[in-house]
């Protein structure tokens, strides 16, 4: 059996997963024509065109715009069942699935609007043998902390649909202590905690996501490496990081897969998991990551065995859930 056959055929987990990032052109265009949005584009061929990137900021800058076609309820649950269709096709049967409530409530559309969408095709696949789902509500941190705090109790009617908070859009300037408040208000809550750090920022904001927002999770946190301090305090403590090497190829985080530390990081002994963060913009979901580890950096049988273990030991799962997978 090749190895991108047992990658396939083994049960995975999806960890960094935005789900305004899954948004495929085809159903763009399709909710574009569906409620009258003009976009600068006219043809699928043409968004798939223009999703060449040059940093963060300029993904982002392109992520809200794709994002202005979800309106209604219906298209929030198309959003979430095309999704959870094609990790199911992968193998994928846990998700850990980031959505960004600021996204819509800025544009007027509210969580009774997009919540009933997301939990209804939750639901649907949970009866079809689709992927469990927990939910992580991320605030915008090029957004104030007030604007996050007043996001988090518009959420209280859903928490018992939500299992943490995250933290992500543009992170250089917006380093994680600037929303301490809210991710402790969280916390008050019972909410488990994750935050993108040392994505384009700098590692200190690693330091800055654990000591201070005490996260349970760095989304990304590949620049680590610039810190041996910090590589000897995750590796310690084994604190779970969701790579994504197809979204740092595409965001010019390094120039060439080739280049991509993930295989260091695994022989460093950090608890690195594999992850699509944005499939629709960066080229591929969950195993198209895998193949480019693959092909790119000759990922061998046991690192592609100890990522998916890795993912399920990251996860928010129950113990014994846990138990089950491992
Ligand atoms: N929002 C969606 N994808 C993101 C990423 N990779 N980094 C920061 N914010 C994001
Ligand atoms: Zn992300």
């Amino acid at each position: 059996m090749s190895l991108m056959s047992l990658i396939a055929a083994l049960p995975k987990t999806e960890l960094h997963l935005h789900i305004e990032g899954s948004l495929e052109p085809e159903l763009m265009m399709a909710l574009a024509t569906k409620h009258n949005v003009s976009l600068p584009y006219t043809t699928v061929e043409e968004v798939a065109a223009a999703y060449q990137f040059d940093s963060l900021q300029s993904f982002l800058d392109l992520y809200y715009l794709g994002a202005s076609v979800l309106r209604d309820e219906e298209d929030f649950y198309c959003l979430m069942r095309d999704y959870l269709q094609r990790s199911h096709a992968q193998g994928v049967v846990h998700c850990e699935i980031m959505f960004d409530p600021q996204t819509h409530t800025e544009r007027g559309i509210g969580y009774d609007v997009f919540m009933p969408g997301f939990c209804r095709a939750i639901e649907e696949a949970k009866q079809n043998g689709g992927p469990s789902v927990l939910l992580i509500l991320s605030f915008l941190r090029h957004l104030t902390e007030q604007e996050a705090i007043q996001t988090l109790q518009d959420a209280k009617p859903y928490l018992d649909r939500i299992t943490a908070v995250g933290l992500d859009s543009s992170e250089k300037g917006n380093p994680p202590e600037k929303f301490a408040r809210v991710f402790e208000q969280a916390g008050q809550h019972g909410l488990l905690k994750v935050a993108h750090a040392g994505e384009e920022g700098p590692a200190s904001y690693i330091w800055s996501a654990l000591n201070t927002l005490q996260v349970d999770r760095i989304d990304h946190g590949v620049r680590c490496l610039e810190d041996p301090e910090l590589v000897e305090h995750l590796v310690q403590h084994q604190i779970p990081l969701t790579v994504c090497p197809l979204s740092n190829v595409k965001l010019c985080v390094y120039e060439k897969m080739e280049q991509h530390p993930l295989r260091d990081m695994l022989a460093k002994g950090l608890n690195v998991t594999v992850n699509a963060d944005d499939p629709s913009y960066f080229g591929g979901y969950l195993l198209e990551n895998y193949q480019a580890l693959v092909t790119s950096l000759a990922l061998t049988r046991e690192e592609a065995l100890t990522l998916i273990r890795n993912g399920f030991r990251a996860s928010f799962l129950a113990p014994e859930q846990k138990q089950y997978w491992l």
